[in-house]
């Protein structure tokens, strides 16, 4: 925490280092209050460098000792750093420096979580353990040594040595401090073996505390099936002897990627069927791959600096994706990432801390691991491989490796490979790396003498900071159907370059209905007047199963409108549609239960904002309560139906299949609640044999207001599994009745279970109640003081994770003007605080902005 206001870092000031490192070697003493941290870091000057300074970051360390070729040396110290005068030619630096890992909140650089250590290094958490260099463009080999009185010891790399108390780790391949790991505890692993296609034996162990024995079963198989994928896919083997993952209680984000030694959150290694949903298994298996792909798309191959964030992040959710879609179901897992894109990035993009994929400048960078970032980065690079082909992005991706192998790497390295594989001039494409903001298609179309004319114009809205806009490359995958709902064009790519264009399909013998934007082909907003029965024709016909999922989202969208102007019952063409829908066989289930689901009440918000309408998010959630009833109502005999039909017999598995079958079951079940009072849903719950339908017959009963007996029970069941009960704050939270949600969330804080400082019950709770819109924007602002509250408390003691916390307000400018003052009001209250963190200080800024 600062006093002065911290300057932003940008883009345009990158410099090359002034020294680069040779060889890093460590020592760790553990100890909980008083670590005492060795190093001995050969430098070299940079012929490449612009400066000669010598300056190692280093935050909150306590300096014992420094010396230079072993000479005793006093550098000069501030809070960020220190400098000190060195030889012109290379040298080695040493220095002691001692730390508090027990008493270290902020979960950034070395720390404690029940008893084990263990570290977060990215973005710039090393320099919080010794001064260093602290930047992704300075990579060195590391070797280190760990002493302490615990029986597991780990860090980056290949083990070297090891005895009692102590253990030697040597990591060959260089990397930036970012990546440095270590861990010390007692763990048990749960272990296998993986030969890569290179011929190389490789140990994976998954580390987890004693307690949590058996639950990493699954985890390991998502390694050994992400480690096979990336070899066939992408032609990349594991490059080390060892690859350890550990499962952590305490941590701020899902999972790192740290060389050799991934550390995650529990959460996203854990499970049994007991303990864990389906939603988990996905998670786990998703999270481990995204860590794994990292090895080569941000280890071996890292940014230049953290303005190339999206350079490792966009790219590693691309292949994770990639990686889910061939493990699952391809069209389904569009569908799910379209829906969280649109919560998430449409809505940041949107609002008031809206910036480019790659931002040009920042005050935290912790700030900038956003939705944007990871989501839209990570739909850049599918608009790329639908530009230039999969021959053409395979062999970008083989130039990309073999170019910039053991490099620290730019946006325009990456544009640079496309260029050169495939001849293509991307000059124009780069301006979704740039320009913020989410492009609107305005879509027209006329049909004269067998000709069929589509008009497309593309705007991309002002954001902070950038007012005017460029014209994109946006990908429009089109397909057309004739009016017997035959495809008479199958999907093709046009290309928008300009702001406005006509694209003209000839020698039809009738009007065609468009399929448009195709598999969500480019992270656009598509506007066209589209007539109901049209949205229901292709909701029965299209080919593309994204936009058959589409229409009918669409459809349910416009009716909700409809209901909140005009208090309209729900078109029965809607109705009538789902239902044909829901019965229909040839149809996954995964994909009838995801049709079957309705637009989030946040969407919904989003929608009448873009339709020039102010709107009431309790006006909102009544709405959507009428609809899901009516819903319940109209496929009524529906409901018994599928719950019976999709049983899985035989034991639990986690595998797409039947989760899909399940989240058809449990949709069933949840819309039957509304007809019989929940009375199937608490036998379902009485007679769950897993977490999923445990959780899917709770959550059924929440929704109609029902479940007090069920929640006590789940409590007295799970008191001891924090993963489980994690769930159990979050979900009566989230599915409060607005009115209620502010007491429940509050009443939760006052558990004796509820745990503040660990990041995931904080989320559970805090992050529960700003997920329950209704509650959450209640008239009287209770809610956003209770969030604002708890937000100033975290900020003392983690301020990553509360910053985080604070995107929660971010929509306040598309609220009526009552909520925006009382939203403001809070922003103004936190920005006031004394002591503010420079992450929290940075959001309330741009928030208020
Ligand atoms: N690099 C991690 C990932 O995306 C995310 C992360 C960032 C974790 C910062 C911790 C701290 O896989
Ligand atoms: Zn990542």
């Amino acid at each position: 925490m600062k006093d002065a206001a911290p300057q932003p870092v940008r883009l345009s000031d990158y410099t090359p280092p002034a020294f680069l490192v040779d060889k890093v070697e460590l020592t760790f003493h553990l100890h909980p209050t008083a670590t005492r941290v060795l190093s001995k870091i050969a430098f070299r000057p940079n012929p490449a460098a612009v400066e000669r300074r010598f300056f190692l970051h280093g935050e909150g360390l306590d300096l014992v000792s420094a010396q230079i070729d072993g000479t005793p040396v006093t550098p000069d110290i501030t809070p960020e750093g220190l400098t000190c005068t060195v030889p012109d030619a290379p040298f080695t630096w040493q220095a002691e420096v001692r730390i508090s890992p027990e008493t270290n909140t902020a979960l950034e650089g070395l720390y404690m979580s029940n008893g084990m250590y263990c570290t977060q290094c990215e973005a710039e958490g090393f320099r919080k353990i010794t001064y260093y260099p602290d930047r992704p463009d300075v990579m060195a080999p590391f070797t280190v040594r760990i002493e302490g009185d615990l029986p597991v010891l780990l860090s980056n790399g290949n083990p070297a040595a090891q005895g009692a108390g102590w253990a030697e780790w040597h990591d060959p391949w260089p990397k930036p401090a970012y990546l440095f790991a270590l861990v010390a505890g007692e763990l048990v692993a749960t272990s296998g073996r993986f030969t890569t296609c290179e011929g190389r034996a490789v140990d994976l162990n998954i580390w987890v505390r004693p307690a949590d024995q058996g639950k990493a079963d699954y985890a390991l198989d998502a390694l050994i099936r992400s480690m096979k994928w990336d070899e066939r896919v992408y032609g990349r083997a594991y490059d080390l002897d060892v690859f350890n993952i550990v499962a952590v209680d305490d941590f701020n984000m899902g999972a790192m990627e740290n060389k050799g030694l991934n550390i995650f959150n529990a959460r996203y290694v854990l499970a049994s069927p007991e303990t864990a949903t389906d939603r988990d298994y996905e998670n786990i298996e998703r999270i481990i791959a995204h860590e794994y792909f990292h090895n080569w798309t941000g280890n071996r191959i890292t940014c230049r600096d953290w303005f190339q964030l999206c350079l490792k992040e966009g790219l590693t959710v691309f292949r994770d994706q990639q990686f889910a879609g061939d493990a699952r179901s391809h069209a389904v897992k569009r569908i799910e990432d379209v829906i969280a894109l649109r919560a998430r990035q449409f809505r940041e993009d949107g609002g008031p801390l809206a910036h480019p994929v790659r931002p040009e400048s920042y005050t935290e960078i912790n700030n900038f691991y956003t939705a944007t970032v990871y989501e839209k980065g990570a739909e850049v690079i599918g608009m790329l491989r639908r530009l230039v082909g999969p021959e053409g992005y395979d062999k970008a991706l083989a130039l990309y490796f073999d170019r910039h192998d053991g490099e620290a790497a730019t946006i325009e390295d990456w544009l640079k490979v496309f260029e050169d594989a495939t001849g293509r001039d991307l000059t124009q494409f780069k301006r979704w790396y740039s320009q913020a903001g989410t492009p609107r298609l305005h879509v027209t179309d006329d049909f004269k003498d067998g000709t069929y004319t589509l008009h497309v114009e593309q705007e991309t809205p002002p954001t902070p900071g950038q007012p005017e806009k460029h014209p994109q490359v946006i990908p429009l995958a089109v397909g057309l159907l004739s009016p017997n709902g035959d495809e008479v064009v199958p999907t093709t790519v046009l290309e928008l370059t300009e702001e406005a264009q006509n694209f003209a399909f000839e020698g039809l013998g009738a009007r065609p209905v468009p399929s448009l934007l195709r598999g969500f082909s480019a992270p656009v907003i598509l506007d066209r007047e589209t007539s109901a029965e049209e949205r229901a024709f292709l909701l029965a016909h299209d080919t593309d199963p994204f936009n058959k999922w589409e229409a009918g989202r669409a459809l349910a969208r416009d009716v909700l409108v409809a209901m909140l102007a005009e208090n309209a019952a729900p078109a029965p063409a809607y109705l009538d549609a789902l239902a044909a829908m829901a019965r229909d066989e040839a149809l996954d289930p995964a994909f009838r239960a995801l049709a079957l689901r309705l637009p989030g009440e946040d969407q919904l918000a989003e929608d009448l904002h873009s339709r020039g309408q102010t709107p009431d998010p309790l006006a909102i959630h009544a709405a959507r309560e009428r609809l899901k009833t009516a819903v319940a109502a109209h496929l009524g005999a529906l409901w018994p139906q599928l719950y019976d039909q999709m049983t899985c017999p035989g034991a639990y598995s986690p595998g797409a299949a039947d989760a899909g079958r399940r989240a058809l079951r449990l949709t069933a079940l949840a819309y039957l609640a509304r007809l019989d009072r929940g009375a199937r849903a608490r036998t379902h719950f009485a007679a769950a044999d897993n977490m999923t339908d445990e959780i899917g017959a709770l959550s059924a009963l929440l929704e109609i207001g029902a479940g007090r007996d069920e929640l006590d029970r789940f409590a007295r069941r799970w008191r001891d599994d924090r993963l489980v009960m994690d769930k159990w704050f979050a979900l009566q939270v989230s599915l409060a009745h607005p009115e209620t949600a502010v007491d429940t969330a509050r009443r939760l804080t006052e558990h004796p279970d509820f745990n503040w400082k660990n990041p995931n019950r904080f989320r559970a709770v805090i992050g529960g109640l700003t997920m329950n819109a209704a509650g959450f924007h209640d008239g009287s602002g209770a809610g956003y003081r209770l969030v604002a509250d708890w937000l100033i408390r975290l900020d003392a003691v983690n301020p990553q994770t509360a910053a985080r916390m604070s995107t929660a307000f971010e929509t306040w400018p598309r609220l009526d003007r009552a909520r925006q003052a009382l939203i403001r009001a809070e922003l103004n209250r936190i920005a006031a605080r004394e002591g503010l963190s420079r992450d929290m200080a940075e959001m309330v800024g741009r928030l208020l902005s």
